[in-house]
């Protein structure tokens, strides 16, 4: 099934993420969910299970498209998120990559000045050419009010997993590189960039209307450090977005900064801040709200949950964040347990808090 018909939520009205994107009034509080697409759907792990492998999905533009597709069929929401991994531009550098079941990604490590030299940052966007023909796919099957966002992990998040060779609990190694100084590790960080510029700049050719930039490991880096490999990095890729000229709006989603997201919101440059969920509601409202848009941020284990928590969570983020410069969301992905009814009940309480009429 493909084409606009497959989405049966009523009346198009404009989309009403860009709107609160580019500082206009939305129609509805627009929403979407980290991890929409993903394991706790059973539809995704037919299609994963077809796919063969979870990197063999990534790289299957009609299948990958499909499970893009797959939660906005179930719920009544605003954007969709391209299915992809933030892994695939190491692997389009030349780093072997593989994902093993219950463990993982598991990266060729990169830890010198001489493994650095090996990265081919030559061609590396051209190699994820098949990730731009299913944004294409993606954007020529939405609805008209749906948003289709382009990811890319941010600099720093994905040189750990380069560094570290995979998922660490502390990432030691690579938050010692970063306070040493080490030139290979800004060489490094150099190569992401630039590479992580070309990708979001073809998804945005192929028909993207914004762009996420996942630091999921942001919260690792102490004062000094924060500002040259989280805010620094972030400016670098929104510069260089512009002077391609690419002007969709960023949101940049640097997990774990706490009271120095004030700061990541002044000077990164970015467009909109996603907030993870310890981040209190009333800061995202009083501090954050008044320099740009939030996202977020909805503890992942409150959908777990269920009531009475979900329902007084979204109530709370309704009630605090003004509906032009709030997008719905989770303060981090989905996790595969998440009762699929619980998801459901969210939007409906997000669609009665908002007051908007349902699309
Ligand atoms: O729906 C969406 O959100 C879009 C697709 C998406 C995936 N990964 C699919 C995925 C996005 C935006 C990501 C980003 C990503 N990938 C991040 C940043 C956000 C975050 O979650 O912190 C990171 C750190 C990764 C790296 C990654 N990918 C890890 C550590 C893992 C293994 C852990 C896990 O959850 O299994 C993945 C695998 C992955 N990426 C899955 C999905 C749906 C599960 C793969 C499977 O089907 O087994």
């Amino acid at each position: 099934m493909s084409g606009r018909e497959m989405f049966d939520h009523g009346p198009e009205r404009g989309k009403a993420l860009m709107d609160v994107l580019e500082g206009r009034t939305p129609w509805r509080r627009p929403a979407w969910f980290m991890r929409q697409a993903g394991r706790y759907l059973p539809e995704y792990r037919e299609t994963r299970a077809q796919a063969g492998s979870f990197l063999d999905l990534c790289y299957d533009p009609e299948l990958s498209a499909e499970v893009t597709f797959q939660p906005l069929r179930r719920f009544d929401l605003d954007a969709a998120i391209l299915f992809a991994d933030i892994l695939l531009v190491p692997q389009a550098l030349g780093v072997e990559l593989s994902f093993n079941a219950g463990e993982g990604p598991v990266l060729e490590p990169v830890r010198s000045m001489e493994d650095v030299l090996r990265l081919k940052l030559e061609g590396a966007a051209g190699r994820l050419s098949s990730i731009y023909e299913t944004v294409a796919r993606i954007s020529e099957g939405l609805p008209a009010h749906v948003a289709l966002i382009g990811f890319c992990g941010a600099p720093w998040t994905v040189a750990t997993y380069m560094v570290e060779g995979g998922g660490s609990p502390e990432r030691l190694r690579t938050r010692m590189a970063a306070a040493r100084g080490e030139e290979w590790f800004d060489r490094l960080m150099d190569i992401v960039i630039d590479a992580s510029i070309e990708y979001l700049a073809r998804q945005v050719e192929a028909g993207a209307d914004t762009v996420q930039v996942f630091d999921t490991w942001a919260g690792d880096l102490g004062d000094g450090l924060r500002e040259r490999y989280v805010i620094e990095p972030f400016r670098r890729i929104v510069e260089g977005l512009r002077g391609r000229g690419v002007d969709v709006p960023v949101i940049g989603f640097a997990r774990g900064l706490g009271a120095a997201q004030e700061r990541f919101a002044k000077e990164s440059g970015v467009q909109c801040v996603g907030c993870s969920w310890p981040l209190p509601v009333d800061y995202m409202a009083d501090v954050l709200a008044p320099i740009c848009p939030v996202q977020g941020n909805l503890d992942p284990a409150a959908v777990m949950a269920g009531d009475p928590y979900l329902r007084e969570a979204v109530e709370r983020l309704v009630r605090t964040l003004p509906r032009e410069r709030h997008i719905f969301n989770l303060g981090h992905g989905f996790k595969p347990e998440t009762p699929i009814e619980n998801v459901e009940r969210m939007v409906a309480y997000l669609r009665e808090f908002d007051g908007a009429d349902a699309a």
